[in-house]
């Protein structure tokens, strides 16, 4: 190979591999983002909103709200705003990206809603 050849090959080499390190790392930080993500909605659920679902549904279970013949939510944008709703009426502090990260883990859970 000449030099300009082979320096032209090494660079070539050089950024592919680059680039498959930068997306493959991306993918991976996407996925742990989003698993965490979901694992804050749980655990926000789970402490702040079951106990007082499973109470004023007269279900005595927390998740069957969420799934009951008559629910209130029809859409993610309805499901976000009764998130909201829920936290601010009953004034339960939770911070914007908390309550998106509940409505992320209700719609995968219970609702299924696509395009959110
Ligand atoms: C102090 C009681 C209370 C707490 C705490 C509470 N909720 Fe609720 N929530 C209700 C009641 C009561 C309803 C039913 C409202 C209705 O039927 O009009 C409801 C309904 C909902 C619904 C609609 C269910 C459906 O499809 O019909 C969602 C979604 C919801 N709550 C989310 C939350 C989330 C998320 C939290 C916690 C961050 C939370 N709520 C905390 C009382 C509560």
């Amino acid at each position: 190979m000449t030099e300009i050849a082979s320096k032209f090959y090494f660079n070539y080499r050089f950024f592919k591999t680059v680039f498959i390190v930068i997306s493959l790392f991306s993918a991976n930080t996407f996925c742990f983002a989003a698993d965490a993500a979901l694992k804050n909605g749980k655990l926000i659920e789970e402490t702040k909103c079951y106990a007082c679902h499973a109470k004023k549904s007269g279900f005595s279970n927390g998740d069957l709200i969420y799934t009951r013949s008559d629910r209130k939510v029809t859409s993610y944008q309805r499901l976000k705003a009764m998130v909201a709703i829920c936290n601010s009426e009953l004034r339960l502090d939770l911070f914007p990206e908390d309550e998106v990260d509940v409505a992320q883990y209700l719609n995968q859970q219970f609702y299924n809603f696509k395009n959110n």
